[in-house]
């Protein structure tokens, strides 16, 4: 076989859209970090006024969304921030990137236009201000569309037809639903639009200056895409919303290219007029690719905006619970994820009512306080929660006489509030036991050979701590917490090799026996805990599964 490499003295740059800002990382041809940098919305663009880099919208009931504008400047400043760092753009062979899943973007009919006639001399967001249709896109955090999920899986027979052919059943984040509520509710807008983007496609359409593909992974998190086949479903398609296939576009593989970049930026930044812009893709498909997760007994857990844990496996079984999305760096694998909307926020909000607002104290009260908590059971859904579908609210329990073997002669009772130790330590404990118990319920391998963490809280050993003694496995860390961006690059780097061969290359080859010495290598952080503990905790898990189920009875959505 024709030996391929990476071009000597060549960049590759990542991004990652994601919900509280845009980072970037650039590799080099070895694979080594050479610049990042990160725009952060609530504070750097505060002229839009998000909070968390989102409006929750207080008429409509779960309405969340996030000024596309944004997103679009956030480009702009990062440029910007780069080009004073004084990176050589004309050094730079690829580029990828990285959005938040789900989260879509309307153009308005003439846009393209616009798109491909930009003015270098001045910024993208004023171009763009009037392109489109929506100003507000609606986001992964969004659950305001409970109504159009139910017509979706009924029209298709059912939400386990519908987790079948798509890979995940109806979700309220999900694009589909998303789109049939705007079909439904504001339908000029929705004829007035000539094509949808998910973050993702949408930040990549801005680099080609034209309608860039939605790629079959990300597509995967829309309720639209046939998963067996990576093509738009029609029987999806048809219950959700008429000429929707057309404002869709085809779809591509993430190695695909999407483009060369526009000549807007090889004119006002002096990026090579050769420049391969690869098919963006969402940020969890991106971590994966970032972890090198290529095992199936690995686990990954992302602790961001949102929490995820997933792995790969070649046969998936899409259930009423969890996602299956293709793997962006193996056509032959899959990706399986479970996703917790209350991750990072949940946490700050707990750190800020009990622990002096810091993570310092937080991280004391964590290790003075012992595993199992003496029996406090917490569970605190600050947002509306999608695994369990619970609203917003906190619930506590007290198990007493409970040591941790056996659940015989405990007692429940519900209480108001605990210690603030103890609601740091019942919170971090409520959120891994949950995501212990959902990931068997799921089939994921438990305990996992090991864990690899990564996102913003994935900085705090402590709470890694408390991972290794729950899921009872080894943690490993990557060098840098933003394994979104730095997936995105090293999926730029892969692209650029297909493309140059002409035909998919396993991702591998880019690594192989030098993996150790780059960015991307993975290092143990926590060990695995104490196998009795392990075992207590699985009597805990159990119960806590009992009173949630006990929840979702009477609170839940579904
Ligand atoms: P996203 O990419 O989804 O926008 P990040 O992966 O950048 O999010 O994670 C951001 C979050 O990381 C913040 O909301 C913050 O709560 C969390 N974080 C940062 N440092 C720590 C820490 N030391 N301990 C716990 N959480 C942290
Ligand atoms: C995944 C999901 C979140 C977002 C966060 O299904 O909804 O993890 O991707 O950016």
């Amino acid at each position: 076989m024709e030996h391929l490499s990476l071009p000597d003295n060549s960049y590759f740059l990542g991004f990652d859209s994601s919900t509280q800002s845009l980072k970037a990382t650039v590799l080099d041809s070895n694979l080594n970090i050479v610049a990042s940098e990160l725009v952060h919305f609530d504070s750097e663009l505060s002229h839009y006024k998000t909070q968390d880099g989102v409006y929750r919208d207080s008429s409509i009931n779960g309405r969340i969304v996030s000024p596309t504008s944004m997103w679009v400047e956030a480009l702009d400043l990062m440029l910007q921030k780069l080009a004073k760092s004084n990176l050589d753009f004309a050094k730079i062979a690829a580029i990828s990137g990285s959005g938040q899943q789900h989260g879509s973007v309307y153009w308005k009919t003439g846009s393209s236009t616009i798109l491909s006639s930009l003015d270098p001399q001045k910024p993208l967001v004023g171009q763009l201000v009037d392109a489109f249709s929506i100003k507000e896109s609606p986001i992964w955090m969004d659950s305001s569309t409970t109504a159009q999920c139910r017509q979706i899986e009924e029209a298709v027979g059912g939400a386990l037809e519908l987790s079948t052919l798509t890979g995940s059943r109806a979700y309220e984040r999900f694009t589909g639903p998303q789109i049939k509520k705007i079909y439904e509710t504001q339908p000029e807008v929705y004829q007035n639009t000539e094509r949808i983007s998910l973050v993702s496609s949408f930040v990549a359409s801005l680099l080609i200056g034209g309608y860039a593909s939605i790629d079959e992974t990300d597509g995967a998190g829309m309720n639209l895409m046939d998963i067996k086949q990576r093509s738009w479903s029609k029987k999806v398609l048809e219950a959700t919303a008429p000429g929707l296939e057309e404002k869709l576009g085809k779809l591509a593989p993430a190695y695909g290219v999407a483009g060369y970049i526009a000549p807007y930026f090889v004119k006002r930044y002096n990026f090579n007029q050769n420049c391969l812009v690869v098919q963006w893709s969402g940020d969890n498909p991106n971590s994966l690719a970032g972890l090198t997760l290529n095992t199936p007994g690995d686990l990954a857990i992302s602790l961001g905006t949102s929490d995820t844990v997933f792995g790969i496996t070649s046969d998936p079984q899409p259930r009423l619970e969890g996602h299956v999305f293709p793997n962006p760096v193996d056509p032959e694998s899959y990706m399986v994820m479970l996703v917790y909307k209350n991750g990072s926020l949940t946490r700050e909000d707990i750190r800020n009512r009990y622990a002096e607002k810091s993570w310092d104290t937080f991280n004391k009260f964590l290790q003075q306080t012992p595993p199992l908590n003496g029996g406090k059971l917490g569970f605190y859904y600050k947002e509306h929660e999608i695994l369990p579908p619970l609203p917003v609210g906190v619930h506590r329990y007290s198990l007493e006489n409970f040591k941790g073997n056996t659940m015989e002669g405990v007692t429940e009772n519900e209480v108001e509030e605990f210690d603030s130790p103890s609601e740091v330590r019942a919170l971090i404990e409520g959120q891994f036991l949950s995501m212990r118990a959902h990931a068997e319920r799921f089939g994921m391998p438990l305990p996992p050979n090991r864990i690899i963490a990564t996102g913003g809280a994935s900085a705090n050993e402590t709470i890694l701590s408390s991972i290794a003694s729950i899921f009872g496995s080894d943690v490993y860390t990557v060098q840098r917490s933003d394994s979104a961006s730095l997936g995105a690059a090293l999926r730029a780097a892969h692209g650029w090799l297909c493309n140059k061969k002409g035909s998919f290359v396993p991702i591998s080859t880019m690594y192989k026996d030098k993996l150790e010495k780059t960015s991307l290598a993975c290092k143990l952080s926590v060990a695995a805990g104490d196998q009795d503990l392990v075992s207590k905790y699985a009597v805990l898990m159990k119960k806590r599964i009992e009173i949630e189920n006990r929840l979702v009875l009477k609170f839940g959505r579904c």
